[in-house]
């Protein structure tokens, strides 16, 4: 695994606004991410922000909304450290131009709105590579002056091919091959060395088998995302094997909010990650929250 805490010894910025969003036990991160409004409109889950939200911020180290989410829905005195969503300009209106993101908030906003710092997405073999590859460097250069944390995702916009490694099936429903599974490694391998040596302080992706190898080939911590709802064992499973294979933790959204007990889903995610459960105590755990108030 890629520490976090490898970071070099003397004081900085960053350094300090990574010990907020990272477990000092564990040395990882369960950052919740809400950001997804930006281009989905309002995802089954995130229709009322503010009451998605409370019940699941004491649960999470760090949380991932956009800058119109945080503004509306947020309490000013939330002490969770906030990354603040940084791109898009793009809407599942125009599916075909997902991967054409802007820089939507600028480093001097995030400073004022005392985020810790932001995401960015990186649309890796897709028409707008260059430019997105450009939002993260850009802002990465003007964020580090102030210390604040980059945070680069592999997205894969609406492309097919790489839409199934995202939600872990193929277009009609049916298991990956053999042949997706050795593509999605190798693609995942590649999107994730592009996205750090272009700066990013942590890669956020999606898991594949063999996640080991992409954790080896990025030269960045890696934490995942949850891609589309799965069911909550699946979820619970592929969080774990990140976590075995090198994964510093996750950014995750569907697979927490719109599981159907989001409040046990979150503490069951936060025990594989920080606890070392297995996914199996972690369902177990699940079900014996699941319900409660
Ligand atoms: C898109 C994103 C998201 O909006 C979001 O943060 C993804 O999280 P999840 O897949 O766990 O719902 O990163 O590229």
């Amino acid at each position: 695994m890629k520490k976090i805490f490898d970071y070099k010894t003397e004081w900085s910025g960053l350094k300090n606004r990574m010990a907020q969003m990272f477990n000092s036990k564990s040395g990882r991160t369960v950052l919740l991410a809400v950001d997804h409004g930006y281009f989905q409109g309002a995802p089954a889950g995130l229709e009322d922000l503010r009451k998605t939200i409370e019940p699941l911020l004491p649960f999470c180290d760090a949380v991932s909304p956009t800058i119109g989410g945080l503004k509306s829905s947020f309490n000013p005195w939330v002490k969770t450290p906030i990354i603040l969503r940084a791109t898009g300009g793009n809407s599942m209106r125009k599916p075909a131009e997902l991967d054409d993101e802007i820089v939507t908030v600028s480093v001097q906003e995030m400073v004022n709105l005392n985020a810790i710092g932001f995401t960015t997405s990186c649309y890796i073999g897709l028409p707008h590579q260059t430019d997105t590859i450009a939002n993260l460097t850009t802002l990465t250069d003007e964020a580090h002056r102030y210390g604040l944390i980059s945070i680069g995702i592999t997205a894969v916009g609406s492309d097919p091919v790489l839409g199934k490694f995202v939600k872990g099936e193929r277009e009609d429903g049916g298991e990956l091959t053999a042949e997706d599974k050795k593509d999605a490694l190798k693609y995942l391998k590649h999107a994730c060395r592009v996205v750090s040596e272009n700066g990013a302080d942590i890669v956020k992706t999606y898991y594949c088998d063999g996640f080991e190898e992409v954790v080896e080939a990025c030269l960045a911590p890696i934490v995942i995302a949850g891609g589309t709802k799965r069911p909550t064992k699946e979820a619970l499973e592929f969080t774990y094997n990140a976590v075995k294979a090198g994964a510093i933790g996750v950014d995750m959204g569907r697979n927490i909010f719109q599981n159907e007990n989001p409040v046990a889903m979150i503490q069951a995610v936060r025990a594989v990650v920080h606890d070392n459960m297995t996914a199996a105590q972690a369902l177990d755990l699940y079900n014996s929250l699941k319900g409660k108030k």
